[in-house]
């Protein structure tokens, strides 16, 4: 049995965590299946990820506590390992893959989230690193991922606190990049769920996304990731590189030449159907 379900939509690939029981926490069995889920997408055809989690209550509560709490110093390194192996391969991922938070996001749940390159979420998302009220540090990527994001100052603040902080604080610390709300009619009635407006979001940005030259977006992917590890310098000099990896493509020259024939004559305005070629 694996505790992660996968699904497509068109370009659009849905990675779903699925551990209800226990609110999707991450032992090991799980980061397998998340690694095993994320080397059968089938790059051919699906240009951009979703990686949820199940139910309406938890995005991912963090690695399992009960595996945790008996481990040695050796097997301690060795599970922080292989948190940060799954979860690096999901930051440097060919195409983008957005976090779609509904709920609890907490150690390596906010981990997980922070290698995706974008995050939406449900209002009743709470975030957070409680690692040292265990007795432990953050250990899947916290203390390097959450510094990077949001800033030293206050990522050393949740992580000394081990403070949990709801929705609209991660909104306004650049945590998440959008927040999403349940939709209610003039009567009160609730129409739509925060967790399905997430969902509703998360997939119409995701196609939009995958609409775009696949070419291109992952060089941008590529790029921004390669380029924040090194000097302004030398990230100058890889935009360089993917930048002009681009040209000769075939969308390339289609996307060029559909704007230009949009400027001759705005009847002719026509989505192009990029071919990842
Ligand atoms: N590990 C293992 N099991 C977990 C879990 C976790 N991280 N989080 C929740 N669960 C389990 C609970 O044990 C419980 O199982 P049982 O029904 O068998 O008792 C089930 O999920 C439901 O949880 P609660 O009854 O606690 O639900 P709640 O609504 O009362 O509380 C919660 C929700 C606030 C998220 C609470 O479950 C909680 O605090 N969980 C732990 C969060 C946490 O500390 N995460 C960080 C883990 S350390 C880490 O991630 C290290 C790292 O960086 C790699």
């Amino acid at each position: 049995m694996s505790f992660v379900t996968y699904e497509t939509e068109g370009a659009v690939g849905i990675i779903t965590i699925s551990r209800e029981k226990a609110l999707n926490a991450l032992n090991s069995q799980v980061l397998d299946d998340i690694k095993a889920a994320f080397d059968a997408v089938d790059l051919n055809t699906v240009r951009c990820l979703i990686l949820t989690g199940a139910g309406d209550k938890s995005f991912v509560a963090g690695a399992d506590i009960g595996e945790m709490s008996t481990l040695t110093k050796a097997e301690g390194e060795a599970f922080g390992k292989k948190g940060n192996d799954v979860f690096l391969s999901i930051e440097k991922f060919p195409i983008p893959v957005i976090a779609a938070i509904n709920g609890f996001a907490l150690g390596g749940g906010n981990e997980i989230a922070m290698s995706c390159d974008i995050r939406l979420c449900s209002d009743n998302a709470v975030f957070g690193q409680p690692e040292v009220g265990l007795g432990i540090t953050p250990g899947f990527g916290g203390t390097q991922r959450l510094a990077r994001l949001v800033g030293a100052g206050v990522a050393k603040q949740l992580v000394y606190t081990a403070r949990n902080i709801k929705a609209a604080e991660a909104y306004r610390i650049g945590l998440v990049n959008e927040v999403f709300s349940a939709t209610v009619d003039e009567a009160g009635n609730v129409t739509a769920t925060a967790q399905e407006n997430l969902m509703a979001a998360a997939k119409k940005m995701a196609a939009g996304i995958a609409a775009n030259a696949p070419i291109a977006v992952r060089a941008s992917k590529k790029a921004i990731n390669d380029g924040l590890q090194v000097s302004i310098d030398e990230g100058v000099a890889i935009e360089e590189k993917l930048f002009g990896s681009c040209f000769e493509s075939e969308d390339q020259k289609e996307g060029m030449a559909n704007f230009l024939r949009k400027k001759d004559d705005p009847a002719k305005v026509k989505h192009v159907a990029f071919k990842n070629a």
